[in-house]
């Protein structure tokens, strides 16, 4: 009996702190910042209405895998695979799967923390009353000014990586549980007070129409992988991080009923989030598809506009830092916890190494907005190259495989120990959708990019 395999390095202390926690992961730049500008790239309600069902269809069933291999593997997504494998008799080179997560973390962070860190100074520029009564160009220049400013950006970046390895070092429960405790709901209240601002517009039906009227002529093939690959990024899917969160996890919580409700706040965020860009977007005659300024672009000239603007706006991006802290925080767990329990180093170390690894590679993303803004390979700088591999090619393979192998690969008496699912018609619905659904229709969105469909 292997069951109850103790977790190496700790547990949370109760569901509610895993639930919040991985919602802290799930929640992050992702539903705000890049749910918008991918949105707005890829023409609007065709793009929202394949993210949503990717998010059943695939998200959910890849999540609960994920976290049940993760609470049953009790280790780093690395040794969590070997282990399991070896369990259940397969070879060890499913611990590829999380290797490819530890890179992919490494390279999502290294972006990450720039955008995070755009968002922190976004925050002080707020503070500072820079965009009360401004218009569109003003904060248009303010934004190109600033991104183009790479030692600034820099600084920002250094910042958030010194923050995010400060929470990691300090170890689970004592860093993350309580980071995330209060802010998540602030944020929601936000959002709600910025659709608010954005119904007073007198854009917001343009908005809606945007989001939820769907045309499948604006959606290309690449288009339906970005809206799946957002899934993956948006849900921290794919890469270990739930995996990870799920091995601290104890025994008694119910697994298909916490991923419920996280994919359910997950995307409630991000359709807010739209909710409140768009109408802003059309009222003052912005391009949708502005890409990764458009948050940046928009929403502070709702804040220049409205009565006590700069405090909310300061409150706005200080939250969405939090929100951002809270999601990059799982993106270097994994690591750090594979060179601790692999190569005994402690916390500490670990998580300077690790932060100084992904600092480095995060100055390509901040000279992609300024010095090498022009240099492109397959008409991509740097952070798209990057982004791009990530989201789009290496969460959904390794949500692809960690799927396959706890459907396929696991045992049925595992699988059901884990789930708690008693109930013999959800067990099906389980197992249907894991073993079919969500295989396939990955490989279906793959081999549809390429252009074998
Ligand atoms: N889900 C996070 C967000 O939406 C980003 C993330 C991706 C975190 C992958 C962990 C793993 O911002």
């Amino acid at each position: 009996m292997m069951t109850q395999r103790k977790s190496i390095h700790g547990e949370w202390s109760s569901h509610i702190a895993f639930i919040l926690a991985a919602a802290g992961s799930a929640i992050g730049l992702g539903n705000i910042w890049k749910f918008s500008y991918m949105t707005g790239m890829n023409g609007g309600g065709a793009f929202v209405l394949v993210y949503l069902l990717c998010v059943v269809v695939i998200g959910m069933p890849v999540m609960m895998a994920e976290v049940m291999l993760g609470r049953r593997g009790r280790q780093n997504p690395i040794n969590t695979m070997r282990t399991l494998a070896e369990d259940e008799g397969r070879g060890r080179h499913w611990q590829l799967v999380g290797w490819m997560g530890v890179v992919a973390g490494f390279l999502i962070l290294s972006y990450y923390s720039v955008i995070a860190g755009w968002t922190m100074a976004y925050a002080v520029r707020s503070a500072t009353g820079v965009f009360s009564g401004m218009d569109k160009e003003a904060v248009s220049a303010v934004f190109g000014s600033f991104v183009g400013n790479a030692e600034q950006t820099l600084i920002w970046h250094t910042i958030f990586m010194v923050m995010t390895g400060m929470v990691v070092s300090r170890g689970v429960r004592s860093g993350l549980e309580q980071a995330v405790r209060f802010m998540m709901p602030t944020l929601f209240l936000m959002l709600l007070m910025l659709v608010g601002y954005a119904m007073s517009t007198g854009h917001f039906a343009e908005g809606l129409q945007f989001l939820f009227r769907p045309d499948f002529e604006e959606l290309s093939a690449e288009g339906v992988l970005m809206a799946m690959g957002q899934a993956f990024f948006s849900l921290s899917l794919g890469m270990g991080a739930i995996m990870i969160y799920g091995s601290y996890l104890s025994h008694t919580a119910s697994i298909p009923r916490t991923v419920t409700s996280i994919a359910f706040f997950d995307t409630t965020v991000a359709i807010l989030a739209g909710l409140a860009i768009f109408p802003i977007v059309f009222a003052n005659g912005l391009e949708p598809a502005a890409g990764p300024g458009l948050v940046f672009e928009t929403l502070p000239i709702a804040f220049g506009q409205m009565p006590g603007g700069a405090f909310f706006g300061t409150l706005f991006f200080v939250l969405l830092v939090f929100a951002a802290w809270t999601s990059s925080i799982s993106l270097m767990e994994p690591a750090v916890a594979w060179l601790m329990e692999n190569h005994g180093l402690s916390r500490v170390k670990a998580a300077v190494w690790v932060g100084i690894v992904i600092w480095i590679i995060g100055i390509g993303t901040v000279l992609s907005f300024s010095a090498w803004s022009g240099k492109t390979l397959f008409g991509k700088t740097f952070f798209d190259l990057v982004d791009f591999l990530t989201s789009n090619i290496m969460l959904p393979l390794g949500g692809f495989l960690m799927v396959v192998f706890a459907a396929w690969f696991m045992s049925e008496k595992a699988c059901r120990e884990e789930l708690a699912l008693s109930n013999g018609f959800a067990y099906r619905a389980w197992r249907l959708l894991t073993r079919y659904v969500a295989p396939v229709a990955v490989m279906l969105v793959f081999l549809n990019a390429v252009g074998v469909l």
